[in-house]
């Protein structure tokens, strides 16, 4: 039998996020995206639905590629204005009791102890349903805004993330023993100092001399996400990532890139399944075939082309403004280098005009917009599952919240009657539900070798 799928609600703390243009839609209420109310709606509403996580990206920076400024992005709302991410965490995880939240924050905007401390606490403050999706960003813009001047080289920065990443895992997995706080009133010890270590680091990007601020938190190392897919990227993705978000429109393609990338873990010391893979799709769904394809081409009229644009300007590194430069831009993109990939020689987007890409990114970011009733879009999920060996789906929005609550009424039941999605939620942190084993990361993780103590080791 097939297995059970994960299903995540991909989000950001935005109007419209990947769907340039919908906000205007009369039922879009992703403008409310700046009342807490709006966030804990979803939450429950995703619960309800079963869903695993609600998956939050973030962009630190304004996407002003396209026609060299900010004016596109922001007239249309490409991704802009944006709330912190982290922020309405707290409060969804209030509202909730098994839902998780994986949250994308960008490293090189980071000081290595504060991010530790941010994380633990929410690690703390949701009692373990936290995620965290490494990126190290795509904007000169953001570099700009973070005191940098401008974006650090593709490949340099995945060199600085992973010895960021190898500071955190220390902070977190190494610095304090498990019982290190003994909250002992008798003897007026709260923290036996005997069982804190200190973190020292002194490498090419990062010179550190610190002991973590935080006690360990029910994960201590949160569930990490990752999402590039360059040669740099994947490799990196290999030896860190718990969830692995991918995207494309092949399934054959995709399937190829999963092989990969569950290679590249076994030849790093893993497992192919410590890897879960999610891939990015869209799912607009009603009661039948029709009244879905109805919705489709109502929403459709809703996307803006320069806004969709003006999107993957950003991603890409490529300015759509200019037509004739696309070719000689795509070859030297500083940016998401699988996103520009697609429109150089041999690319699913080189004789794509301008307006249809538009249309395929305008809805949901350029993954799959599956359309129809919950046996057409339950049979497309099980195969692309089955055919690209993916763990689950990363589902953008058309409409918030309105796609959200059609995948909760008619494809989650559909999935469940199959067999292919839970019922119920299993007990235990983030990391527990996904693998079902232990709250820490598994033994043969990059992490697990900087534990200092057997209780953590054995991942007590
Ligand atoms: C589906 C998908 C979602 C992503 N979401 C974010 C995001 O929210 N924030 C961000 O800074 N980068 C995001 N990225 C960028 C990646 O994390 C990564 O930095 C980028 O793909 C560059 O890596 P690559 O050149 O190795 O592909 C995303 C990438 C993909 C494919």
């Amino acid at each position: 039998m097939a297995r059970e799928l994960f299903l995540n609600a991909f989000a950001m703390n935005c109007v419209g996020h990947q769907s340039q243009g919908t906000w205007r839609h009369p039922r879009d209420k992703s403008a409310d995206y700046k009342h807490t109310d709006h966030w804990v709606e979803l939450a429950r509403l995703l619960e309800r639905g079963k869903f695993d996580g609600l998956f939050l990206a973030d962009v630190v920076g304004v996407y002003d590629v396209y026609g060299a400024s900010p004016d596109t992005a922001l007239r249309e709302a490409v991704q802009v204005p944006t709330n912190d991410p982290l922020l309405i965490i707290p409060p969804m995880a209030q509202a909730t009791d098994n839902l998780a939240f994986a949250v994308t924050v960008n490293l090189s905007h980071e000081a290595p102890l504060p991010f530790a401390r941010r994380m633990s606490t929410l690690d703390h403050m949701t009692d373990g349903r936290i995620g965290w999706n490494i990126v190290t960003g795509y904007l000169d813009s953001g570099a700009k805004g973070a005191g940098q001047g401008k974006q650090v080289a593709h490949d340099t920065r995945y060199d600085i993330a992973e010895e960021f990443v190898t500071i955190q895992y220390d902070f977190w997995e190494g610095s304090w023993e498990e019982d290190a706080v003994r909250k002992d009133r008798n003897a007026g010890v709260f923290t036996d100092p005997a069982k804190v270590h200190r973190v020292a680091h002194d490498g090419e990007y990062f010179r550190v001399n610190a002991v973590h601020l935080c006690e360990p938190s029910p994960q201590r190392t949160p569930v990490l996400y990752q999402a590039g897919s360059s040669s740099k990227g994947t490799a990196f993705a290999a030896r860190h990532a718990e969830c692995v978000f991918v995207g494309g429109h092949s399934r054959s393609k995709m399937a190829t890139a999963v092989a990969n990338l569950r290679a590249l873990a076994v030849e790093a010391g893993r497992a192919p399944s410590d890897i879960k893979i999610f891939a990015l799709a869209t799912v607009i769904t009603a009661a039948t075939d029709e009244e879905a394809q109805a919705k489709f081409e109502d929403y459709k009229q809703y996307v803006s082309a320069p806004g969709a644009l003006a999107l993957m300007a950003g991603w890409s590194g490529i300015d759509f403004s200019k037509p004739d430069l696309v070719a000689a831009g795509a070859a030297g993109s500083n940016a998401i280098q699988t996103a520009a990939g697609a429109f150089t020689k041999g690319g699913p987007a080189e004789h794509r005009d301008l307006d249809s890409l538009a249309q395929t990114v305008g809805l949901g970011g350029g993954g799959p917009v599956l359309v129809g009733g919950p046996q057409r879009i339950a049979d497309e999920l099980e195969a692309w599952a089955a055919e690209s060996d993916l763990d689950g789906f990363n589902l953008a929005y058309a409409v918030m919240p309105e796609t959200f609550a059609d995948i909760v009424d008619y494809v989650v039941p559909e999935l469940q009657r199959r067999g292919l999605f839970k019922k119920d939620y299993a007990s235990g942190t983030y990391r527990e539900k996904l693998f079902g084993r232990g709250a820490r990361l598994e033994d043969n993780h990059p992490a697990a070798r900087l534990r200092k103590h057997a209780a953590a080791k054995a991942g007590v």
